[in-house]
């Protein structure tokens, strides 16, 4: 997975939107917002997601193929909505079988955009009360499996003054050290 800051700049979401040069988002970076990470190389991946799922109590899982060839008319409309930035009540767990996408995460305080490039063998833990949005890049598909607890809280809410509220994003907010 790479992590850079966005560059803000018009045009097709699908872009890279990498600064030239680049400016890579660190570890630490990531840490401080509480994004986490890991690579298990998708050949033989099932132990070691199942390790990482009885750690962290994902009961369960789900596999989601997202393509313009799957989807046809609707894939434009789609991509645009998981573009708009929202936040969940849970995390949101993502293990990366095929394919490539792009999720933006707010750094907070600064409010940039930080782009993570995923790719097979990404797991990456989005946690809850962030803001974020994903946009498939431009070979238009990804398959990834969903990990999750119980039933998982995953209705998007998007900014708006009411997030700003919500005990979700509060209790992330404390989690990082920025806030009440
Ligand atoms: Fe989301």
């Amino acid at each position: 997975m790479r992590a850079y800051y966005y560059d803000n700049l018009p045009g097709d979401q699908r872009l890279p939107h990498d600064y030239i040069p680049s400016r890579p988002a660190s570890d630490e970076t990531l840490n401080s917002i509480d994004v986490k990470y890991w690579q298990i190389p998708v050949e033989g991946y099932e132990p070691k997601i199942d390790a990482v799922a009885k750690e962290r109590h994902y009961k369960n899982r789900d596999t989601i193929n997202v393509s313009k060839a799957g989807m046809g008319d609707i894939y434009e409309d789609k991509i645009k909505t998981f573009f708009e930035e929202h936040m969940h009540e849970d995390e949101e767990i993502r293990y990366i079988l095929d394919g490539s996408g792009f999720f933006d995460v707010r750094e907070t305080p600064s409010d940039a955009w930080i782009r993570l490039a995923v790719e097979p063998g990404d797991l990456l833990v989005i946690p809850a009360g962030i803001y974020h949005r994903f946009t498939l890049d431009e070979k238009n598909y990804i398959k990834a499996l969903r990990l999750f607890q119980d039933e998982p809280k995953w209705i998007p809410h998007n900014r708006s003054e009411k997030t700003d509220a919500n005990p979700y994003r509060l209790t992330y907010l404390q989690a990082i050290g920025v806030g009440a």
